[in-house]
């Protein structure tokens, strides 16, 4: 079972309304390309998505750190790769949450040898206290304590995804 409720519909919808604005007003004039890191990202993805009014293509990209505990073991594997070319893309990658930061620090490094035009990086959540390198985040919806949390795409065991709100399980 779920604790309690850490971050309410209402407080993610406002925020979301706040990140859309800010990316909207950095883009201007710019095309934007949104690539959502499977599968926690979706509903993040999918709000955010209808509040950036600039030219937006998506994309999806899955990656894994081994075993399904829940530590990241730092090593990451391309589940699914991204379908099209970000070469001379301005691209912003949509996380559900950042942890040890192993996963973006990762992927940046990978995905700026495509040669994009610019890379950014938006999530949800940050957990800053569990951090394992150095990686700041470009845009970020809340900070969050060291508690594991479930809910608006993010999993325990794959569950919980559906959940409209934040909440956190005692592991
Ligand atoms: P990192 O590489 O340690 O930053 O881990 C990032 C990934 O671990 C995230 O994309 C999530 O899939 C997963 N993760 C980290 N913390 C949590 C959590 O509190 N709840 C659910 N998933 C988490
Ligand atoms: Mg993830």
């Amino acid at each position: 079972m779920t604790e309690e409720v850490l971050i309410t519909e209402e407080q993610i919808r406002k925020r979301v309304d706040e990140l859309g604005a800010q990316i909207t007003k950095d883009y201007e004039g710019k095309s934007l390309l949104l690539i959502g890191i499977l599968k926690g990202s979706v509903p993040f993805m999918a709000d955010l998505m209808r509040r950036i009014d600039t030219d937006v293509e998506i994309d999806f990209m899955s990656v894994s750190s081994y075993g399904s505990t829940t530590t990241s073991s730092g090593v990451v594997r391309i589940l699914k790769d991204l379908d099209h070319s970000i070469e001379g893309k301005n691209v912003l990658i949509v996380e559900d949450i950042v942890d040890s930061g192993l996963t973006l620090s990762y992927l940046k490094e990978h995905l700026l040898r495509r040669k994009p035009a610019s890379l950014k990086v938006c999530t949800f959540l940050d957990k800053p206290s569990r951090r394992k390198v150095d990686f700041t985040p470009d845009y970020c919806g809340f900070e969050v304590e060291d508690k594991f949390i479930v809910g608006y795409g993010l999993d325990f065991d794959q569950k919980y995804r559906q959940l409209p709100y934040i909440s956190w399980i005692k592991e």
